[in-house]
């Protein structure tokens, strides 16, 4: 499974902040944002990556991330000129996603809770459909909303509904099989003219190939588009990480972790950090 990481967009709500730095590389308390859907992908085992960003924006996550290589990954990158939906990840990433299965991260999406990574691994390993996932909220109008019949089949899919159908919101962290870039070219642009994830998934559950995992009350996700996300995301970063001692999202740990870098590479990691304690922190896990 391949991944791909949608990081462009104006970030117009978070303006004065994102005049002249990508949304997605601000702070989330002690790390760039894009760290987090960045190790949600690492999580899940995926090793190859495309991040796709705006064109002005692109050096800067290369100087952060590189090739990837440090990590035992693969990191390509892609300019969006403009954000014409998410869909278009799929037809951007065509050359790169090579007719093989590939999942989608929103770069701003924050995933965290017992149990995420056996779901997550779960669904990489979709080979027929797309897996997805749901999630209650109160305010279900902002979000993709799937709907469920009784038995928790999902029967229906809207984009930002006016009346939903359900609360149950479809978080921006998709798994699909080799047909979605075929999908993609389908989709025509929407009212709000963007071409949308929501016809993509419509078309797997039309095929009666959607399946929808739903995430519980013990996971935490978070977007952080808005001054008030951005601030409650690193608060909740700051209480986590402060109360149990761990990392939550440091690609270097969970690189280690995976096994995708051996001991070797890490102690070079290490010894390439700057900051003093997150270099300690690092060597404890040795
Ligand atoms: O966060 C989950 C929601 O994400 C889903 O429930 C919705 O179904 C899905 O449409 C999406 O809704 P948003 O309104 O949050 O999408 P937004 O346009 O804000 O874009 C999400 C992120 O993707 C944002 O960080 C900017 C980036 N983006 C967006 C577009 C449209 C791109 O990089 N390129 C784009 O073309």
């Amino acid at each position: 499974m391949k991944g791909i990481i949608l990081a462009g967009g104006n970030g117009s709500r978070l303006s004065p902040l994102t005049t002249c730095v990508s949304k997605q590389l601000l702070p989330v308390y002690d790390k760039p944002m894009i760290y987090y859907p960045l190790s949600t992908m690492m999580l899940a085992g995926i090793r190859e990556i495309l991040l796709i960003s705006n064109p002005e924006h692109l050096g800067a996550f290369q100087k952060l991330l590189g090739n990837g290589s440090s990590w035992g990954m693969q990191i390509e990158y892609l300019p969006q000129s403009t954000p014409r939906g998410l869909a278009d990840a799929f037809l951007i990433g065509e050359d790169f996603i090579q007719n093989q299965p590939c999942s989608l991260i929103l770069g701003d999406n924050i995933f965290y809770g017992s149990g995420l990574v056996e779901k997550v691994q779960d669904a990489a390993k979709v080979v027929n459909g797309a897996f997805i996932f749901a999630y209650p909220v109160k305010d279900p109008q902002r979000f993709g909303i799937v709907e469920f019949d009784d038995k928790f089949n999902a029967i229906s899919l809207e984009e930002k509904p006016q009346h939903p159908r359900s609360n149950y919101a479809i978080p921006g962290l998709y798994f699909y099989d080799s047909q979605v870039t075929q999908f993609a070219k389908q989709v025509k642009p929407s009212k709000r003219g963007e071409i949308e994830i929501t016809d993509i998934n419509r078309m797997y559950l039309e095929q009666g190939n959607l399946h929808v995992s739903v995430f519980g009350r013990g996971m935490a996700w978070l977007d952080a588009g808005t001054p008030e996300s951005l601030l409650q995301a690193a608060n909740f970063i700051q209480a986590v990480e402060d109360r149990q001692g761990f990392l939550i999202s440091h690609p270097d740990e969970i690189a280690y972790r995976m096994k995708f870098i051996d001991e070797e590479q890490f102690k070079f990691n290490i010894q390439k950090t700057v900051n003093p304690s997150l270099k300690s922190y690092l060597l404890s896990l040795l």
